[in-house]
């Protein structure tokens, strides 16, 4: 009712009308859409966060789709007799043809353009002789940079005509990574994710991957924040429009552990048992989220 009507100019040097306690010169004074450069500053100095605006936002959608094309083309040729190797030439080819550049060769030293993970193998699988026989599992991980902007997703296919444990995997983590996304809102926190997926692994029997998390991604291949797939409701950032983050559960069929092979990237199951993946680039929106690689 007593509301005062603030007819009156804002001053330079009157605190800014958005609350972040900054003087108006320097905070929203002359910005376009202050309020977003506000929380924009703040997630930057507070947690490290770089959020995006709309033209980040179609780049990295941009970079999605080719992620997303490419996945597609490597579904058709997955079949029992390819090598690894296989899916890495065509993973690369297909990335240059379309002026695009793929974001694993020579990151920190990996050596190839995708990773290929079957079975056991966690995440992080280099390509190479192995070759795919019926019933195996395999994860496909791209990540393309497109005019700068990276879009990073995977998906595990079935090599001919999945066994029950593969197909319980399989399901699991495709499963895990969609009662997650449908967590991603503002309001919702980055420790609602993790939570989510470790209570829907757990009460299928299966475990989460503790040492490899969801990133911020976009500007770089691996920016804040971290995304746990295990954790605590309501714990870490709160989730604001224009954040641009991966989802990526790797679930195992046994235990939780892991070892990495001599190669230094490699990382298998302890106990041997199966493992799947599913990712994809999640933009939080001012309704919830929209994804920058989508599949379903
Ligand atoms: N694409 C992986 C991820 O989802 C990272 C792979 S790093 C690499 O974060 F060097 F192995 F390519
Ligand atoms: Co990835
Ligand atoms: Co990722």
């Amino acid at each position: 009712m007593f509301e005062k009507k603030s007819t009156q100019k804002v001053g330079r040097n009157d605190p800014c009308p958005c609350g972040s306690g900054l003087k108006y010169k320097k905070c929203c004074l002359g910005k376009k859409n202050p309020q977003f450069n506000t929380l924009k500053d703040l997630y930057f100095k507070r947690h490290k966060i770089r959020l995006k605006e709309k033209k980040d936002i179609d780049g990295i959608r941009n970079a999605g789709r080719l992620v997303i094309d490419t996945l597609g083309l490597v579904e058709a040729k997955i079949s029992p007799g390819i090598k690894t190797e296989e899916i890495n030439t065509l993973v690369h080819e297909f990335t240059i043809k379309n002026g695009a550049i793929p974001a694993p060769l020579n990151y920190r030293g990996f050596p190839k353009s995708v990773c290929v993970s079957v079975n056991e193998v966690i995440c992080h699988g280099i390509p190479g002789e192995r070759v795919l026989k019926a019933g195996d599992i395999v994860n496909v991980d791209i990540t393309s940079i497109v005019k700068g902007y990276y879009a990073d997703a995977s998906k595990t296919f079935f090599v001919g005509t999945p066994g029950p444990d593969a197909q319980k995997i399989v399901k699991a983590a495709r499963e895990c990574l969609r009662i997650s996304m449908a967590l991603v809102s503002p309001g919702n926190t980055i420790g609602d994710i993790g939570w989510a997926i470790q209570r829907y692994a757990e009460g299928q029997g299966c475990s989460v991957v503790r040492e490899f998390v969801g990133h911020g991604v976009g500007f770089g291949f691996h920016e804040a924040p971290q995304v746990p797939h295990y954790g605590r409701k309501g714990d870490g950032v709160s989730l604001v429009p224009g954040m641009v983050f991966t989802i990526e559960p790797m679930i195992n069929l046994g235990n939780k552990d892991l070892r990495i092979l001599k190669d230094n990237w490699t990382a298998v199951t302890a106990d041997g048992s199966l493992s799947a993946q599913f990712e994809q680039t999640i933009l939080v929106t001012e309704s919830g989220f929209e994804s920058l690689t989508p599949f379903d």
